[in-house]
């Protein structure tokens, strides 16, 4: 039987890797639902070449203008809510959306899906709570598709004892090798050119502050349940190891894999079937050279955020850290506030007292996350928009 598939965001950099995955036995697949936001003229290709039976367009200007023009056999939704009138059930959903807009998408997927597989880190970062209450409800298989959560979940598999402590590799961005002083005038264009990983632009940004690191243990804490003092991050500029995990009965086991996010997506797919991936043969050079440091504080300012999470759980607080930071991500691209800005101003917004104080509170649902997602988003531009006037 055809494995039914769903990707949420088909035309970013991690929907189209799987969409190139799916490609080489297409035969094997049959597509229920690809979505964009606004990128149309990919969507009308994809839909030409793997003709999905329905198709989400976010954007509603891009959705009219689509709509009006679609001579494709397939039906075209405007809204995420109407993922309930696909009336199949999906074998394999793929969460790809970027930034925090990933979050409802994949609430509305779950009960509709036997597998999910998440690589948006900023749902599973604000809504784990909500996620993990669908999970179990619908009986919905979860993957972590982030490499380094992949890395982990695969090195947990058959093993009974308890974890010690878990050391997430980092490869350092583009610019370890700058002090602070250098990066004052770092451009957009700069910032989005990972040394090692080929992305899309918000997490290629998060990768060069190192945001993206403080998302991944925070990531962790919540997908393995295990106490942020447990997990490490460890420098490692050949991002040939992705993680490393020390179990309680002496054993640490680590995971090396080619710096291609198709290997997880392939994985995930593919869990339990014998099909081949051609990858590199293994480096022998790069394993008698592997070099692990750690983060130094003073280069990478982000890192001190994770203080303010220690004993914190699942509460909103994550919501503002996420908010905040896509924000200055976005007026960063638009120029509007400089490199260094990402990281200070974010500093200064989750110390806010007002924000610190989400700390102690638990989501109840969506409502409640979007309603202070929309509200942080507000706040971070008004103090930063104002606050560079007088710069
Ligand atoms: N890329 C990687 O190697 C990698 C690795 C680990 C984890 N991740 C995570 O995976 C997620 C996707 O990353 P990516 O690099 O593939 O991002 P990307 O290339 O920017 O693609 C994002 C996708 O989401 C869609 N989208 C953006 N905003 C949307 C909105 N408001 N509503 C609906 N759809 C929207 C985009 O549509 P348009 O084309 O119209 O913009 C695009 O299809 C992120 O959360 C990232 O942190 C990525």
């Amino acid at each position: 039987m055809k494995k039914k598939i769903a990707i949420l965001g088909s035309t970013g950099s991690i929907g189209k890797s799987t969409l190139s995955i799916i490609s080489k036995n297409i035969k094997d697949f049959e597509i229920l639902l690809l979505s964009t936001n606004k990128n149309i003229k990919e969507i009308n290709k994809q839909c030409k070449k793997f003709k999905p039976k329905f198709i989400i367009i976010n954007d509603s200007d891009s959705y009219k203008k689509f709509a009006r023009k679609n001579k494709n056999n397939c039906k075209v939704f405007n809204t995420y809510k109407d993922i309930s009138k696909l009336k199949k059930k999906i074998d394999y959903t793929i969460s790809a959306i970027s930034g925090f807009d990933g979050l409802e998408p994949t609430l509305e997927i779950i009960p509709f899906s036997k597998t999910i597989a998440i690589a948006n880190k900023e749902s599973l970062i604000c809504g784990w709570n909500l996620i993990k209450k669908k999970i179990v409800k619908y009986q919905t298989n979860f993957i972590p598709i982030d490499s380094e959560h992949f890395s982990i979940w695969s090195l947990l598999k058959g093993t009974n004892s308890k974890i010690e402590k878990i050391y997430i590799t980092a490869s350092g961005g583009p610019f370890f090798k700058k002090n602070i002083k250098q990066m004052k005038n770092i451009k957009p264009n700069q910032a989005i050119k990972h040394p090692k990983w080929n992305m899309g632009k918000k997490i290629s940004i998060d990768s060069a502050t190192m945001i993206n690191k403080v998302f991944e243990l925070i990531e962790a804490k919540n997908i393995f349940d295990i106490d942020l003092r447990n997990l490490k991050i460890l420098i490692h500029p050949d991002s040939y190891v992705h993680a490393i995990v020390k179990f309680q009965n002496g054993i640490t086991k680590l995971l090396i894999h080619d710096t291609d996010m198709k290997v997880p997506i392939f994985n995930s797919i593919y869990q339990n079937e014998k099909k081949i991936l051609k990858s590199n043969s293994l480096d022998i050079s790069k394993l008698n050279n592997l070099k692990f440091e750690t983060v130094k504080m003073n280069q990478f300012q982000s890192i001190k955020i994770l203080k303010l999470f220690k004993n914190v759980n699942n509460s909103l607080y994550e919501t503002v850290l996420v908010s905040a930071n896509d924000e200055l991500v976005s007026l960063f691209l638009q120029n509007k506030i400089r490199f260094l800005d990402i990281t200070k101003k974010l500093i200064m917004i989750m110390n806010l007292k007002e924000f610190k104080k989400m700390r102690q509170r638990k989501p109840k649902n969506f409502d409640e996350i979007s309603k202070l997602n929309k509200y942080v988003r507000l706040k971070t531009h008004s103090l930063c928009v104002r606050s560079n006037r007088n710069v």
